[in-house]
């Protein structure tokens, strides 16, 4: 026992991103004690790629928003495979935790008469997005981050969790290690709540960064949780394609929301050429018309470039295919027009979008304001995740909650821009609201000395000596990106997908003879070997609920099942541990939507 270093708190919460640092604040803030987790440092988190805005129906831009439009708004995105009291807690709750942070201290752009500035984003009927150029997430992180630290809260930062811990049928604390020591710790708690985010890292091209390995989601799996629409995951249709070792960084949405236009090798706007029937009326006829959108004509309808995430990535794939793809397999994303119509776009260009400036002219050597910039679609966003109670936000097992993207519910089968930001915000508040209480009602529970013992030996394997047989875990991620970006990505088959399957399996069999080399301090080659247990599970849960759903809907597009079902219509697949230890997933039908709920649907339609 001496090895472990073993706290306890009342509250652990794991990722201190924007849903992790909004938990934390909001558990301590009902009085119980925190402690605070995060795998890299304090206020580095894939928030920070949330840069155009937080969606709210603040109405400070056009008078006609309100909560109701930004439900339906939310539903239509996710194909109606959302949990309706998710998306009106969501839409109900996220104007007053914007002006909550703005009282924190974060800095929004302004309109002219000084109210907080929103601008137009892919799916969203009016301008909704709160924004601070193109560094919101930023500037949330930096906020929240501000807001936290006076407030009492442990935090500790580079410590992975790899375990949690279970006492008679609940959550009783996780088991990790201190990355730059190696040296294990122990975290009592009466309840935890996950926010580690995404799993963008078990594809090849993404906009994650290294520590989203789907942690969360992994841990509540093996714990006995259930999870939900893991076929889901997000390719933003943006991300920077050349030079090859930016590849996958993202483009914000919001260069299209400032009137940026999509382009072939040919000079087409190819979006025009295929509008969903969902959106026709809305959607504007003319470049002309799209251009006074985005320039704020409340009587002109949204350019196609604005139409949902996963068709504009799909169009995007398109064309690629059909040979009308720029030299480095992308296509334009052309900003720089816009000089046509304003006079000082180079400095409005500049202002509006400082990151996305500085980002090509640093690393592609293209300047925006004269060039275009050379697109392609990114792994970004996972909707699926941890299955919640919509109001509380506690998972299947007792004590257990989920915050952020590694909690679903909110998206259905697509999330529209902006509204992550506004998720972790007010479900970040409910699930560190909710969690206290529960720590309130309940003792700490124990965590057996055999439970710890065999955690630990299970992290140590990779400092077992392999010989001939031993592997590299660079090997195998780079082996199981390659194969998910093939075989699982944005268009899927079932004959494929039965090959990564076989190839989850094979990949799971190399992990189990992974090799490292040194001893635990400062050791990636052993971080990286710990968290394939992650990677593989959401990668074989993205699989198996992508073959089990037979249709194209959302974010999932199967080319052997190319339409929308209605079989399918008011599904979602749930994922769970058999108790033989095998993944399973069944259908469950999508929660009953009351009348009054369904009436508002149809009226904003
Ligand atoms: O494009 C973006 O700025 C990303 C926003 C989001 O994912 O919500």
């Amino acid at each position: 026992m001496s090895d472990y270093q073993t706290h306890e708190y009342d509250v652990l919460v794991v990722g201190a991103g924007g849903a992790g640092l909004r938990a934390a604040i909001e558990a301590s803030a009902n009085g119980v004690s925190v402690g605070l987790v995060c795998k890299s440092l304090l206020g580095k988190a894939h928030t920070v790629m949330a840069e155009g805005g937080i969606a709210a129906a603040l109405a400070t831009v056009d008078d006609r928003d309100n909560w109701k439009v930004h439900f339906a708004d939310t539903l239509r995105g996710g194909q109606y495979l959302n949990h309706w009291r998710m998306a009106e807690l969501h839409a109900k709750e996220a104007p007053a935790c914007v002006r909550e942070l703005e009282a924190w201290g974060a800095l929004f752009d302004r309109t002219k008469d000084g109210r907080i500035l929103q601008r137009h984003f892919g799916g969203h009927k009016y301008p909704r997005l709160a924004h601070v150029g193109d560094r919101t997430g930023l500037e949330m992180i930096r906020t929240l981050q501000d807001y936290g630290v006076h407030r009492g809260i442990a935090v500790h930062m580079e410590c992975t969790i790899v375990r949690l811990l279970s006492d008679a049928g609940r959550v009783a604390g996780g088991f990790g290690y201190d990355r730059n020591t190696g040296r294990f710790l122990v975290f009592r708690a009466k309840a935890v709540v996950l926010a580690t985010g995404g799993m963008g890292r078990a594809y090849k091209i993404t906009s994650n960064s290294w520590e989203y390995t789907g942690d969360g989601h992994s841990l509540a799996y093996h714990a006995g949780a259930e999870l939900i629409d893991m076929e889901f995951v997000q390719f933003h249709p943006t991300g920077m394609v050349w030079p090859p070792g930016v590849r996958g960084i993202l483009v914000t949405e919001s260069v299209r929301g400032e009137g940026g236009v999509l382009r072939n090798s040919l000079g087409e706007r190819f979006m025009f050429r295929d509008i969903p029937e969902l959106y026709v009326k809305q959607t504007a006829s003319t470049e002309e018309e799209g251009w006074r959108y985005t320039q704020g004509d409340r009587d002109a309808r949204r350019p196609p470039e604005l139409l949902t995430r996963d068709h504009v990535a799909r169009c995007i794939v398109r064309e690629i295919k059909e040979g009308r793809g720029t030299p480095h397999g992308g296509v334009w994303l052309d900003i720089a027009w816009i000089k046509e119509r304003l006079p000082d776009a180079g400095e409005h260009i500049k202002r509006k979008l400082p990151s996305m400036y500085h980002q090509f002219k640093q690393l592609a050597d293209v300047d925006i304001t004269s060039q275009p910039m050379e697109v392609g679609p990114t792994t970004h966003y996972m909707m699926g995740g941890v299955r919640v109670d919509p109001d509380t936000q506690m998972s299947t097992l007792a004590g257990l909650f989920a915050a952020g993207e590694c909690a679903a519910g909110l998206h259905g089968a697509n999330r529209l821009g902006g509204n992550s930001l506004s998720d972790l915000l007010v479900f970040g508040k409910r699930a560190g609201h909710f969690a206290a209480s529960f720590a309130k009602e309940h003792r700490l529970g124990g965590s057996g000395d055999a439970d710890l013992a065999a955690a630990a030996r299970a992290c140590l394997r990779p400092f077992e000596e392999r010989g001939a047989e031993a592997e590299s875990p660079y090997g195998i991620q780079g082996d199981l990106q390659e194969m998910m970006q093939a075989k699982v990505g944005i268009v899927r088959m079932a004959a494929e997908m039965e090959e990564a399957l076989e190839g989850i399996a094979s990949l799971r069999r190399r992990a189990e003879r992974t090799h490292v080399g040194g001893h635990r301090e400062y050791n990636p080659g052993w971080h990286t070997a710990l968290d394939l247990e992650s990677l593989l599970t959401v990668s074989e849960a993205v699989t198996r609920a992508a073959l089990a759903r037979r249709e194209s809907r959302g974010a999932h597009f199967r080319e052997d099942h190319p339409t929308k079902d209605d079989a399918w219509a008011k599904v979602n697949f749930v994922v769970r541990k058999g108790q033989d230890g095998a993944m399973e997933v069944r259908p469950a039908p999508t929660p009953e939507m009351p009348a009054e709920y369904q009436q508002i649907i149809k009226e904003m339609a």
